[in-house]
């Protein structure tokens, strides 16, 4: 029967028809679902922290809207994803708690502090440039829910992506010192934002089986290919230079060659050592305990109306 059950799975997969919640699936695809969705989960919250340190200090107050519905949407993303992998059997206080007892992954980008108002148009320029760049083909992911999340996710994802590009583009072009202050930006942020598509893909214990299963449709180097291809433009534009000495255009590939990436950098940052590593899931943590009141009233008046309710 088992037999039968992964043959039919497996035609599911050949013929491009979604996996829903209650069909038969390998454990190991269910498993390596829950690991993903549950750490891009973690990314979506995490990555509130950064740019939320600058909503009080937004420099006019069509920023600070712009800023505050963009972090908003990211708390909407890691909730409809958190949702996501419940239906893949996870329990989300145990996801969380992954989280916070430094077990589960979430994207090393979160990691870096945000320094100057310019760190918020190179986070959305690029960050959200290259999680747009992996999450379009993830849309076409072979799990139902992921990959209907990530249709609505990447709508919100470009807003946000032009509103950085927007901030950079004002900064590029004003005085002097904003101008330095955009290139500073750019010149922290790109190697980060190249290391959020995953090691090499020859160092990627995931992207085989991953790929087979339709999980993911492109891999880590080609989509990091990809991304770097449509910014280096984009930095024209702006008149700001990209931070990498080998970058050139190669006529042949006809696409650009860039420098070695330092993935001793990538995997101190993912093993918990980054710069703030500590401070995102202290702030997490707190933020749990914070609450506590409120879930424990939540739950007390569910049990005092349940009373109630049988008489
Ligand atoms: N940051 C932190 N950890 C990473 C990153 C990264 N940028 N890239 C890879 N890793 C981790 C993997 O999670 C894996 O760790 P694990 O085995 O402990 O789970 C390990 O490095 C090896 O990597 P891969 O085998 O390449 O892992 P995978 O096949 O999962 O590919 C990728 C990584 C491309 C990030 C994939 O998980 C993915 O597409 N995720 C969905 C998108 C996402 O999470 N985006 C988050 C940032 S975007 C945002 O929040 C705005």
């Amino acid at each position: 029967k088992e037999k039968d059950l992964q043959k039919e799975f497996d035609a599911k997969i050949d013929a491009e028809t979604k996996i829903e919640p209650r069909d038969w699936m390998p454990d190991a695809y269910r498993k390596n679902l829950i690991r993903q969705i549950s750490q891009h989960a973690h990314s979506e919250v995490v990555g509130m922290l950064p740019e939320a340190n600058w909503i009080t200090r937004a420099p006019s107050l069509r920023r600070k809207v712009a800023l505050l519905a963009k972090v908003q949407d990211e708390a909407g993303h890691g909730l409809y994803l958190y949702s996501a992998t419940e239906t893949l059997g996870a329990k989300r206080e145990d996801t969380v708690d992954d989280l916070h007892r430094g077990k589960a992954k979430y994207s090393n980008i979160f990691n870096y502090p945000t320094v100057t108002w310019a760190d918020i148009g190179a986070i959305g320029w690029l960050v959200d440039g290259a999680a747009i760049q992996n999450q379009v083909m993830l849309t076409r992911t072979s799990y139902g829910p992921y990959s209907r999340a990530m249709v609505r996710i990447c709508k919100e994802e470009s807003f946000h992506q032009r509103q950085g590009y927007e901030i950079m583009l004002t900064l590029a072009n004003g005085t002097e010192a904003q101008k330095e202050m955009a290139q500073d930006a750019l010149n922290r942020w790109w190697w980060p934002s190249l290391m959020m598509f995953g090691p090499s893909d020859k160092d990627s214990p995931h992207s085989q089986q991953s790929m087979a299963w339709k999980i993911k449709r492109q891999s880590n180097d080609e989509l990091r290919q990809e991304f770097i291809d449509k910014t280096v433009p984009q930095a024209e534009y702006l008149g700001l230079t990209i931070p990498d000495p080998d970058l050139k255009w190669n006529e042949e590939r006809e696409s650009y060659d860039f420098g070695p990436i330092n993935w001793d950098e990538f995997f101190n940052v993912i093993k918990g050592n980054g710069p703030m590593n500590k401070e995102r899931l202290k702030a997490r943590k707190d933020a749990k305990d914070n609450g506590a009141w409120v879930r424990e009233a939540a739950n007390a008046y569910a049990k005092k109306k349940r009373k109630r309710e049988a008489g």
